[in-house]
């Protein structure tokens, strides 16, 4: 309830009862000395020793003793604040001379003693702050001339006595607030409190209507009847007539406006005579009806107005800028419309500002030169547009700036860096752009929290921000905020919670932040941060909660120090991080051992398939090279996979450009999922823009952003490189560079142009390329994918003419069912596309798609399969030519192994096109082509389970190439 110490006014008045009384004879300062003894002998504890010369033979010198003048009797007992435990005595009813009654902040049990009701001279009773119990006896009511009860923040019961209204008469100053005191208040008609200028009730559980005796007590100055169950319209009968009324409280009831509820003018006009009204609180009542531009008629000494937590509705008046004289004005959580006056930022006196939770909207108002003491300006949860003015700097005084959810837009204004005693800067949840400004990040004075989440920030961390060393909380979560983590944030040496999420950082996690001594929350994820997490964050004895899921992070985790409370949630989506938390793939010894046992794994299995009855008849020759080959290559991947890409930012606006506004001229390719344009960049990079159809539900979006997240995993020199990605709510594009030689489409069936074919040699190469690109993708990728799609439209060729395979990220990304990843982790990757039907391109398709069986490698092994069939017999796997009822491989098995010789032939006479062919290279062919058509009806047997993998697919396929180079 705010401060309530009226200990001032305490003073005040007590000093103002004092009296001189006059004693008759010593007899009776005796009796005041045993009555004083028996009241000590309850004191059970004394730790300041307040009785220290309570046995000394002059009562009268005792501490806290006060005698008349004539030292006769005692007049005044004054023992506040000295920590004294026990009871009150009832004997002090015998100080039949006492004035004063002093026991306030101590530690006093039990009840009041109703016997303190027979002092007749008792003015002034406090009792505030102690531990007393049960009902405020009837009795204290009959003391006519008591002007001072203060029985407040006590644990008092009961109804209050109808005797202290009735026959109190000379009360000045009542207070019974902060106990559990029940019932209506009982003020009859007829009971006047004519002199009563305090009446505080605040905090109990009172009910009932406001008593209408009260308009009685017309000297009221202060009323405050705040947070209890009180009702009825609000009382303007009853403060109409109160004219010196200085602070009216009447918050956190059930009080409602008038006409039922809807009309706030009435009580608001009943004010108008209170010309010394500096505060009122209507807050928390559920209070109806429109903000009444009377308001303006309000006293202008009027300083805190409180109408927060209500439902009043409309736009707030101009009129409120006359009350020149306020310093805190609180209009939260209300239904307010509109936009806010100007005069408002014009209020020289204004200190704190709440506006919050309404439906405000329109611009926020300049703030004028002349509000210079503005310390908390609390305009979030409405509906505010435009940018935050420039002119907020000028608010030297402003501690506190929140802003959030609005609709706010532009940059932050660098001149909010002059707002040199700024604790809170909270502008999430808006739509502010730009990057954040060195002069901001460098407010120095930021004590609480720094939050700028949630908005379409960009750029890098300015370093200045490293002078925030007060700071207990940043939070830039869900920008678009890149480059590397500053280790310099080591010198928030406060921080507690930082949130860096949703972000496009890249680089490492600095080892800095682990030893911020404080830091108890981290969130780091979904950036792109690579290597990895630092030892010093599990080191961290305060850390208690992280999150360094979806990036790129490797290494080793244990689950010890700070990691030990931590399970898989924090650090799902880093399929490098292995370790000892459940669900985490254990490590292995060593990547490259591991890679060694795949390569042997490969080299058995390899002559199983010639015993199977494929005799692969060069196999034999060049194991031992390919071996160093096979390890390069493997290498070569791991590589691209630890230079984790640094992506350029591609704004939309320059794929505009590049692509002459997507216009037509520039599409190259449609597909299911989008279309695909050329275009070129301003620094003349050639690119393919793959933008994908947007649909309503967002849907796409989301899993157009994981299958990024996936894509710029996979790196090998056989997979398209995405060069970068472009997405926004409502445009998804993938830019990727343009090839230069097409597709494997085009060359195989170049159409009416001049036949300028493959020839084998190329073609070799190209088998190879793919193969170790789709090894990749099953076998070594962080994130194993099955392509679904693999067909000569998805293969492209680059200068070299290098093969590459594309379209492995659009949609057709599935995730393999690995015992590695945990279910929670699978369900995050797979596209909605397990059902089989959706996979793949007619002739490619594996058989076992047909009958519902997910993505699986082997049906890329059997794509792969006819593609290798494809070339060697130069047609497409729908060719009229098998429509007989067979498939491509089908045919060629039909005629293998003694039926082949027309087929290689034919491939010999069209992929040798030029020169002559010498006897011994034609044999090399022969045999190169026989392979191929081999290991293509190996792929495509029909049990999934009997096919190769592409890891050996792609070593016998090395195998020829070595062979072809150096037979
Ligand atoms: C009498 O009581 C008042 C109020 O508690 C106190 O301020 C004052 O000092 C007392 N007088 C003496 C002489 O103790
Ligand atoms: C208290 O006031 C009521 C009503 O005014 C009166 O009837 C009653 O006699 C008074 N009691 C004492 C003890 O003064
Ligand atoms: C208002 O307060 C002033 C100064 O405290 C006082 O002189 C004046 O009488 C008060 N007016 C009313 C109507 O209470
Ligand atoms: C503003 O308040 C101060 C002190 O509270 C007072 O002296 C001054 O007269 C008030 N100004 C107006 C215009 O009422």
């Amino acid at each position: 309830m705010g401060y309530r110490k009226f200990s001032a006014i305490n003073l005040l008045l007590l000093t103002i009862v004092f009296y001189v009384v006059r004693a008759e004879n010593g007899v009776q300062v005796l009796d005041d000395r045993a009555s004083l003894v028996s009241f000590m002998s309850q004191i059970t504890h004394d730790p300041e020793n307040a009785f220290e010369n309570w046995n000394s033979p002059d009562v009268c010198k005792w501490s806290g003793v006060l005698c008349d003048e004539n030292g006769n009797r005692v007049v005044n007992l004054t023992l506040s604040e000295k920590s004294l435990q026990g009871t009150i005595a009832p004997s002090l009813s015998k100080l039949s001379y006492l004035v004063i009654l002093d026991l306030s902040g101590n530690f006093f049990q039990g009840h009041i003693p109703a016997e303190l009701g027979s002092l007749s001279r008792l003015q002034a009773i406090s009792l505030l702050s102690n531990r007393l119990e049960g009902h405020i006896p009837n009795e204290l009511g009959f003391l006519h001339q008591l002007e001072y009860l203060n029985l407040g923040s006590n644990k008092l019961t009961g109804d209050i006595p109808i005797s202290l209204f009735c026959n109190g008469t000379s009360l000045k100053y009542l207070d019974l607030s902060n106990n559990s005191l029940t019932g209506e208040i009982h003020w009859k008609n007829q009971c006047e409190l004519k002199e009563l200028k305090y009446l505080l009730l605040w905090s109990n559980h009172l009910e009932g209507e406001v008593p209408q005796a009260l308009s009685n007590s017309s000297k009221l100055e202060w009323l405050d009847l705040g947070s209890n169950s009180l009702t009825g319209e609000l009382p303007s009968k009853v403060v109409g007539k109160m004219v010196h009324l200085q602070s009216l409280q009447l918050s956190y009831n059930r009080f409602s406006s008038h006409f039922g509820n809807t009309d706030l003018k009435p009580f608001f006009a009943s004010l108008a005579n209170c010309s010394n009204l500096t505060e009122l609180n209507l807050a928390g009542n559920h209070l109806g009806g429109e903000l009444p531009s009377i308001i303006g008629t309000f006293s202008t000494k009027l300083e805190k107005l409180n109408l927060d937590d209500n439902h009043i509705h409309g736009p707030i008046p101009p009129q409120i800028s006359n009350l020149v004289n306020i310093t805190l004005l609180n209009l939260s959580n209300n239904l307010l419309n509109g936009s806010i006056p100007p005069g408002l930022f014009q209020l020289g006196t204004l200190e704190r500002l709440y506006l919050s939770n309404n439906s405000l909207s329109g611009h926020i108002p300049p703030a004028l030169g002349n509000v210079s003491h503005l310390g908390l300006l609390d305009l979030s949860k409405n509906k505010l547009c435009g940018a935050i003015p420039d002119s907020f700097g000028k608010l030297s005084q402003l501690r506190r700036l929140l802003l959030y959810e609005n609709q706010l837009s532009g940059t932050i204004p660098p001149s909010l860096g002059q707002s040199i005693n700024l604790e809170i800067l909270d502008l999430s949840y808006n739509r502010i752009s730009g990057t954040i400004p060195t002069e901001v990040a460098g407010l120095s004075s930021l004590k609480l929290y720094l939050n700028l989440s949630s908005n379409h920030l960009q750029g890098h961390i300015p370093l200045e921000l490293t002078k925030m060393n007060m700071v207990l909380a940043i939070d830039l979560s869900s920008n678009n905020l890149s480059n590397t983590i500053p280790s310099q944030l080591g010198s928030c040496i406060a921080l507690e919670n930082l949130n860096l999420s949703q972000n496009i950082f890249e680089g490492l996690l600095p080892a800095s932040i682990g030893n911020l001594p404080y830091l108890k929350e981290l969130d780091v994820s979904f950036n792109r941060l690579t290597g990895e997490i630092p030892d010093s964050l599990q080191a961290s004895s305060a850390l208690k909660q992280l999150n360094f899921s979806y990036n790129s992070f490797c290494g080793n985790i244990t689950k010890n120090g700070a990691f030990s409370s931590l399970t898989i949630k924090s650090f799902l989506g880093n399929n490098r991080l292995c370790g000892s938390i459940e669900g985490m793939q254990k490590c292995h010894r060593k990547r490259t051992r591991n890679l060694l046992v795949a390569i042997l794994l490969s080299l058995l299995i390899s002559p199983i398939f010639c015993i199977a009855g494929y005799p692969l008849v060069l196999r034999s020759k060049f194991r031992r090279q390919s071996l160093v080959f096979n390890l390069k290559g493997i290498e070569d991947g791991k590589e691209a996979m630890r230079n984790e890409r640094k992506y350029p930012r591609i704004s939309h606006r320059q794929l505009m450009e590049a692509t002459v506004g997507f216009s037509p001229s520039t599409l190259i390719g449609s597909g299911r999922f989008g279309h695909v344009y050329k275009g070129v960049l301003q620094d003349n990079t050639k690119i393919a823009v793959k933008v994908l159809h947007s649909k309503a539900d967002g849907e796409i979006s989301w899993s157009f952003k994981r299958e990024c997240q996936i894509l710029k995993r996979t790196r090998h020199r056989n997979l398209i490189k995405i060069i970068t990605v472009c997405s926004r709510p409502d445009f998804n594009a993938i830019v990727l560079p343009l090839m230069p030689n097409g597709s494997l489409e085009n060359h195989l069936y170049p159409g009416h142009g001049p036949k300028h074919g493959l020839d084998l040699v190329q073609l070799v190469s190209i088998c190879s390329d793919v193969a170790e690109g789709m090894a990749y993708l099953h076998h070594y990728s962080p994130i194993k994918v099955v392509h679904c799609d693999l067909k000569p439209s998805n293969i492209l060729l680059d200068d070299d003419m290098t093969a590459l395979v594309t379209d492995f990220g659009i949609s057709r990304l599935v995730k393999v069912a690995d015992e590695k990843i945990s279910v929670n982790d699978s369900a995050v990757y797979s596209f909605g596309f397990t059902d089989g039907l959706f996979c793949g391109s007619v002739g490619y398709i594996a058989p076992e798609y047909g009958i519902g069986k997910q993505a699986s490698p082997q049906g890329d092994v059997y794509s792969f399969g006819v593609l290798l069939l494809e070339i060697v017999a130069g047609r497409r796997p729908t060719d009229v030519l098998f429509k007989e009822g067979l498939t491509l491989h089908e045919w060629i098995k039909k005629h293998y192994p003694n039926r082949l010789e027309p087929i290689v032939e034919e491939a010999i006479e069209r992929c040798a096109p030029c020169t002559t062919i010498q006897h011994d290279s034609r044999k090399i062919w022969h045999d190169m082509i026989l392979e191929l058509i081999e290991l293509g009806i190996i792929c495509t047997q029909y049990n999934p389970a009997s096919r190769p993998t592409m890891l050996d697919v792609a070593y016998e396929i090395r195998c020829l190439k070595q062979y072809l180079y150096s037979p």
